[in-house]
């Protein structure tokens, strides 16, 4: 039989996975597996437990038994009444006696007679005073006992217990998680929305629905442990709540792939945090017709949009200020890149990396929104299609000699000559390698 830590404790080795000290304070009964508990937690390094013992209580233990990978039974022994009133003051001192050293706080609410109002009141309240974000994963109906925390991730199950509310589609969920933002005086809810991914809704009315991430699922359970555990540890090092969502959800995409309540590790997440990008990239290279139709959505939101060209051979500092720099004067930002055949025809030699290399680079940096591709000499024929808001050149050049300025003119937009630091140029180097000199 393999025993693993389970409720708060599986979030506890999630925050340890991901390389977080972490203090726990619980509640645990005067019998075998109480101390079983203990000892697991105090094999792990970086964790500080304070289990609370109350003579009174049993454990909780759920045993599952399983048959070909499949669970076909489990049972729970288990206390939920509510701890005592000593019990209740040694966890108060604990939890005490803890916050000093956290930066934030998380409360695991599995609803087993540990986070009655009082204990919640205190917790909230000290962690308040001491100004630390404080995460409640949720439980029941009454959720004015989360009143002051700074985040709730409830399910959509609990999300409806709550608020008495059907949360179905994007409209349901957005409208329950701002009744309980009201209700609790949140700073914001993430709702986990099983398969459907998550919905963050802020105090400030903002909503991102974030997708769900998971290629195969194998084992959903604990998923909402991985959630508030990584939301909590990027907040801690101070990820805005956004992006700590988005990595939440990452990790959510990861640890339901996994068999059992499995944990996230660093590595795993930052190996999907690049396949993300990567393959966010490849969509940002587009021809033209896809991208004409990308500008029409751009335009519909009011984005003022941005244009540029050039081969972008072996990319060097000067092609990156001049795209971060030509990024600073609209919202979207276009590159028109030379295709290999333009490139031949207006330089008479092939570039030293190919178009799909040079566009995979190009695409991969933050502020280029898309990349296309042409083959003419010159990028008339993009500017004619997209009509940008504003055109961007480099500093090495002389308004008259921008080609496709009088276009871009014609219709009312905007030519902008990009003071550069250095003027670096890629023939030169290309020369310098070729001899030696570089
Ligand atoms: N079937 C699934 N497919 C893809 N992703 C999933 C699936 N189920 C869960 N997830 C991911 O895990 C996150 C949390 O799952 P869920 O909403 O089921 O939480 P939960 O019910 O609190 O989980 P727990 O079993 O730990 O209580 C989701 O927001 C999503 O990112
Ligand atoms: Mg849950």
């Amino acid at each position: 039989m393999k025993s693993f830590l389970g409720g708060a404790g599986n979030v506890v080795r999630n925050l340890k996975a991901l390389g977080c000290r972490v203090a726990l304070v619980s509640v645990v009964g005067e019998d075998p597996e109480g101390k079983e508990i203990s000892q697991m937690l105090s094999s792990l390094s970086g964790v500080d437990a304070s289990l609370v013992v109350e003579p009174s209580r049993r454990t909780t233990v759920k045993t599952r038994f399983m048959a070909g990978g499949q669970q076909v039974l489990r049972v729970d022994t288990e206390s939920t009444y509510p701890i005592g009133r000593d019990t209740g003051e040694e966890v108060k001192k604990a939890i005490q006696g803890f916050l000093d050293c956290c930066d934030v706080v998380v409360l695991s609410d599995y609803a087993k007679g540990l986070l009655g109002a009082e204990i919640l009141n205190f917790a909230i309240s000290q962690a308040k005073d001491e100004g630390k974000a404080i995460f409640v994963d949720p439980k029941g109906s009454d959720y004015t006992r989360y009143r002051g925390a700074s985040v709730l991730t409830p399910n959509l199950a609990e999300l409806g217990q709550a608020t008495g509310c059907l949360v179905d589609g994007d409209e349901g969920v957005v409208a329950a998680a701002r009744k309980l933002i009201d209700l609790c005086g949140l700073d914001a809810l993430l709702a986990t929305r099983g398969r459907e991914g998550m919905t963050l809704v802020s105090a400030a009315g903002e909503v991102m629905h974030l997708r769900a991430e998971a290629r195969e699922v194998f084992d959903v359970s604990g998923a909402g442990d991985t959630v508030i555990a990584v939301l909590g540890a990027a907040q801690g090092i101070g990820v805005p709540l956004s992006g700590a969502a988005a990595l939440a959800n990452i990790a959510a995409g990861i640890v339901v792939g996994k068999v059992g309540t499995a944990v996230v590790r660093p590595q795993e997440l930052l190996r999907a945090i690049h396949q993300q990008q990567a393959s966010r990239a490849e969509s940002k290279v587009m021809d033209l017709p896809s991208a004409v139709e990308m500008v029409a959505v751009w335009r519909r939101k009011g984005y003022r949009i941005g244009f540029t060209n050039g081969v972008f051979d072996l990319l060097h500092p000067g092609h990156l200020s001049l795209l971060s720099r030509a990024a600073g004067t609209c919202d979207r930002l276009i590159v028109g890149l030379n295709g290999d055949l333009s490139v031949r025809r207006i330089k008479g030699q092939a570039p030293v990396q190919n178009e799909g290399a040079r566009s995979a680079i190009v695409a991969s940096l933050e502020h280029v929104h898309l990349v296309v591709i042409f083959q003419e000499e010159t990028p008339i024929s993009l500017l004619e299609a997209l009509r940008p808001d504003v055109l961007i050149k480099g500093g090495n050049y002389r308004l008259e000699e921008v080609v496709g300025a009088d276009v871009v003119k014609a219709y009312g937009g905007e030519v902008v000559l990009a003071e550069l630091a250095d003027i670096y140029k890629t023939n030169s180097r290309i020369a310098k390698i070729t001899n030696g000199t570089l």
